[in-house]
């Protein structure tokens, strides 16, 4: 499969992606409250080598920079995220109007730029004041995350198009609640189950309100699938990867596609279940104009061991395996599986060790990481299934949150010393490949 043989409908869209507290700074300015990724990275031990957000990429204050980036590279969208603690900063009750006052600038240069913002209202800096009233565990945080929604809409629902309302609740949930290595560092699973519902619910809820406040506007979600295979055929084996293939995939994607939590993992679940309520269900499964699916590797699962690396395959600096073809049947299993509104991809890409060498940033190997992905995506598109969009992650390399500076995941090179931007060789590559798909 080459890139030069990859075709991709007229319509396509083609974005980048980042999100707020990995690439904004500004973390105490214009009245921005504390986040959890604030308090989680400046505490000891947490963060690779201390790094913490406080000046990521300092987008707050370079965005028209990173736009003419943006421009240059002919993206036709952008994906953000809003932080809850600027707008918010005790969480609830006074709006902070500096904070919405940046998102307004930032969407109005977007969109004098011809870029279209897809705008996450929730990846992750939750505002620390409700982390200590239970955070995503506690019920209350859904009423929380709904009063943020709707000043948001508000302000901004005239000129978003594309809502994201959540960003990967596997995340959430799991590596900040139940296994501690993201904010809030909590180690529990009975809290990473609490936080998995409150955060779909919170999903749903949303939903309506940015229908009602942005009439105009989709509303999807963004969850990061990983397709898990097993070790061997047997037995064992496949029964393992169907259970780590529920915990990953199947709890976020059946209640939220309308087909309620899979029974396997209900019963597996059962003594450590927060409340489901009666409605809770259908609240969750509100329709859909689009999903979202962040993709970066697969799983390969033995019984008794859990996940195991695979002999020979190239991995990424994160040791994800360099997988495209997991995309493809993917995306053929949820076509065949669900009933599926729209699909973007809202991310997608990799980290590699970078360097600047006489002014460039050679890196290839995310050049053929894009390559492969990308053209097993439109072997998908060709078999029928109904995505729309892709966004690469990222557009600058930035805060990788429990790794800090040290994974670089962008096209466009920073150096983190004087915040200075170098695009990469694979910057060119995407942009040259997205031009050669508008003309050709
Ligand atoms: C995803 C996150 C994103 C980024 C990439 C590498 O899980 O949504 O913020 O960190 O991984």
């Amino acid at each position: 499969m080459t890139s030069a043989r990859a075709s991709f409908p007229s319509t396509f869209v083609w974005g980048a992606a980042t999100a707020a507290y990995q690439v904004e700074g500004a973390a105490t300015e214009d009245g921005r409250g504390e986040s959890i990724w604030d308090r989680f990275s400046a505490t000891a031990g947490n963060v690779w080598n201390g790094d913490t957000g406080a000046v990521a990429c300092d987008t707050y204050h370079r965005y028209t920079e990173d736009i003419r980036l943006m421009r240059g590279l002919g993206i036709g969208a952008f994906r953000l995220s809003v932080a809850w603690p600027r707008i918010l900063p005790e969480g609830r009750g006074r709006v902070n109007q500096a904070g919405l006052d940046y998102y307004d600038r930032l969407i109005d240069e977007l969109l004098a730029n011809g870029v279209d913002p897809y705008v996450t209202l929730y990846h992750w800096d939750l505002p620390q004041v409700l982390e200590d009233n239970g955070g995503w565990p506690a019920r209350a945080t859904v009423d929380a995350f709904i009063e943020y929604t709707e000043v948001v809409a508000a302000r901004l629902g005239d000129r978003v198009r594309h809502w994201i309302t959540q960003n990967e609740p596997w995340v959430v949930s799991w590596l900040g609640y139940g296994l501690g290595v993201h904010a809030p560092g909590r180690e529990s699973d009975r809290d990473a189950l609490a936080a998995g519902h409150h955060v779909l619910l919170a999903h749903g809820r949303a939903a309506e309100i940015l229908r009602r406040e942005s009439p105009a506007a989709e509303v999807g979600i963004s969850i990061d699938l990983v397709p898990t295979y097993p070790f061997s055929d047997a037995e064992a084996d496949v029964a393992a990867a169907r259970q780590s293939d529920g915990f990953r995939n199947r709890w976020f994607l059946d209640p939220v596609l309308g087909h309620g939590y899979p029974e396997d993992m209900l019963e597996r679940y059962a003594e450590i279940l927060p409340p489901i309520l009666d409605r809770d269900l259908e609240t969750i499964a509100a329709p859909l104009d689009f999903l979202g699916i962040n993709y970066y590797t697969r799983n390969v699962v033995r019984a008794g061991v859990g996940e195991v690396a695979t002999e020979g395959a190239e991995h990424t600096d994160m040791g994800w395996e360099v997988y495209p073809d997991g995309l493809r049947e993917l995306l053929a299993r949820l076509h065949a599986e669900y009933e599926l509104p729209d699909l973007y991809i809202t991310e997608n890409g990799a980290a590699f060790p970078d360097a600047r060498r006489n002014g460039r940033v050679p890196d290839p190997q995310r050049i053929s990481y894009l390559e492969g992905h990308l053209a097993a995506l439109a072997s998908a598109i060709a078999d029928g299934v109904p995505v729309r969009g892709y966004f690469l992650w990222s557009l600058l390399d930035n805060f990788e949150w429990a790794f800090g500076y040290s994974r670089r995941f962008g096209i466009v090179y920073v150096d983190f010393d004087t915040l200075e931007r170098v695009p990469k060789d694979s910057f060119a590559w995407y942009r040259d490949f997205i031009g050669a798909q508008r003309s050709g």
